[in-house]
């Protein structure tokens, strides 16, 4: 199944996740400390290339995708549509080396925002099924 389109948990019920991390304003510091980043890694530079240089405008959407997935108030379908996130990054030539960059500014951000060790694990598991079905380039 498309793993974009099945939330970390059932958003019918509960939402321990968005929840557990500290709801909006957890994950919009997250984000943040995500594209901050990718701002200065050396191993980002090429994923930073593919950005505008400013990230106002993707950090806000990128919040309210989180925020969506993890359980959370539903702001980015209902601005922007189903995610058909593939579709969106086809534009952006991925492999292995893009993905793992993605993969390494958040884990980065995970550890600096504090994140249960258990919850980050649960999500950078998540993170890695959903970049590595965004590869499109075979390599
Ligand atoms: C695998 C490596 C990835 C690369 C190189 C990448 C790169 C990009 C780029 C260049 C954009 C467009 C930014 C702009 O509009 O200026 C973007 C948008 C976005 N990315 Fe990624 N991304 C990756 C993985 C992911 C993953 C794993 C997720 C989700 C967990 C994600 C979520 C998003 C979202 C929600 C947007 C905005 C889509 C929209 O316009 O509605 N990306 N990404």
């Amino acid at each position: 199944m498309n793993p974009l389109t099945v939330p970390v948990v059932d958003a019918s019920h509960a939402s321990p996740h968005f929840e557990a991390i500290g709801g909006e304003p957890a994950v919009t510091r997250l984000v943040d400390a995500f594209y901050r980043q990718m701002d200065t890694r050396p191993d980002a530079r090429i994923i930073r290339a593919m950005h505008g240089p400013d990230l106002a405008p993707v950090k806000t959407v990128l919040v309210r995708y989180l925020c969506e997935w993890l359980g959370g108030p539903k702001r980015y379908s209902e601005e922007r549509g189903h995610p058909r996130l593939r579709m969106r990054h086809a534009a952006f030539p991925i492999g292995t080396a893009e993905r793992d960059a993605w993969l390494a500014c958040m884990r980065a951000a995970l550890d600096e925002t504090g994140t249960d060790a258990a919850l980050r694990d649960k999500l950078m598991l998540a993170f890695f099924k959903i970049a590595d079905w965004m590869r499109n380039n075979g390599s």
